[in-house]
């Protein structure tokens, strides 16, 4: 009988057996699948599992305390939060190329995930011997099922990590599917906002300004970002988009009319989509009253902004992000 109640208690039984009295070290990304994974290994083994959060300084707003306030506080979950903005931004500067971006943000991710799991083994001892993956069911047919198998979604898994792993992987989602997987979720009491969230890129807004990433734009980004969410949620659309990027063309500059005069800010693009699997999607049909205050409330409150235009290509031929 498929119950979450079951799924979980299997699974935790499951994580204990094959623990032992070592340690696990989980990544968490701010995404689903991560979160429940961690929760449920926290759940078998407690204080045994240390989480590490890499703030590259990319996500959304709010996300980073979703893990670092609300996800602790529901899990009791030990976590390392390692701040890294900066040597992101550092990375990233001067870069527009999108694989270029890809290629640092990736490359940043591992490097600093990897130093701090190196102090935590300094910390903790050589009891280490885990790694927890959120890897899924979908995932795992993707990759001919193999188990053990470090690193599955390169491209689009952030979280990615060497081949020379020395780990053992616990992947407690394996058999599960997204919908599942969220159930779960629900069931071991985690945020809502985290449970529910649509797809993010690993590489998040730094595919999303299409142009140089730098702080001002990120901050600029992460303000319009939050009106469309928060109009979206508003207006019940939430299950209808399968995921809405709020992209800023940060090397685009049009005239406008704002206050007392002429402005000669940027635009904003709104890609809202219907999906099943990001493979195809269709642009969604928003209704115009939502898009009419989003608009407003972008340009009125977003400096710089002066325009919010909306995306109308189907997947494909347009990709789902701009980069
Ligand atoms: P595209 O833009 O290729 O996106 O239509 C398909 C889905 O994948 C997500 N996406 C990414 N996810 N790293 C990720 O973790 C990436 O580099 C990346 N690029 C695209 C995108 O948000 C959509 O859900």
């Amino acid at each position: 009988d498929w119950t979450t109640g079951n799924v979980i208690e299997e699974q935790v039984a499951l994580i204990r057996e094959q623990v032992g009295d070592k340690r696990a070290i989980c990544g968490l990304s701010g995404g689903v699948d991560s979160a429940v994974a961690a929760a449920l290994v926290q759940k078998a083994i407690g204080s045994q599992l240390t989480c590490v959060y890499v703030d590259h300084g990319l996500m959304r707003k709010g996300e980073t305390e979703q893990v670092e306030k609300d996800f602790v506080a529901s899990t009791g979950v030990n976590l390392k939060v390692v701040d890294a903005e900066e040597r992101f931004l550092t990375a990233l500067k001067g870069v527009s190329d999108p694989e270029e971006k890809r290629k640092i943000i990736g490359r940043e991710f591992i490097r600093v995930f990897e130093q701090a799991q190196a102090e935590i083994i300094a910390d903790e001892g050589p009891d280490v011997a885990f790694l927890v993956q959120g890897t899924l069911y979908p995932d795992v047919v993707e990759s001919g099922g193999g188990t053990g198998t470090a690193n599955i979604k390169s491209h689009h898994n952030v979280g990615g990590l060497p081949e020379d792993l020395e780990f053992q992987l616990i992947e407690p989602l394996r058999q599960l599917f997204k919908d599942e997987v969220r159930m779960v979720g629900q069931e071991l009491g985690l945020p809502e906002e985290i449970v529910q969230r649509q797809p993010f890129p690993g590489p998040g807004l730094g595919i999303r300004i299409v142009g140089e990433v730098t702080k001002e734009r990120l901050d600029l980004l992460r303000d319009a970002d939050a009106i469309a969410r928060e109009e979206l949620t508003a207006a019940g659309l939430d299950r209808d988009i399968w995921q809405c990027p709020v992209v800023l063309l940060a090397d685009v500059r049009s005239v406008g009319v704002q206050g007392d005069g002429r402005t000669y800010g940027h635009p904003i693009v709104l890609r809202p989509v219907s999906s099943e699997d990001a493979m195809t999607a269709d642009w969604s049909r928003l209704p115009y009253d939502v898009l009419a205050k989003i608009s407003t409330r972008i340009t009125n409150e977003v400096k710089d902004v002066n325009r919010v235009v909306l995306d109308v290509t189907s997947k494909p031929p347009g990709t789902i992000e701009w980069e």
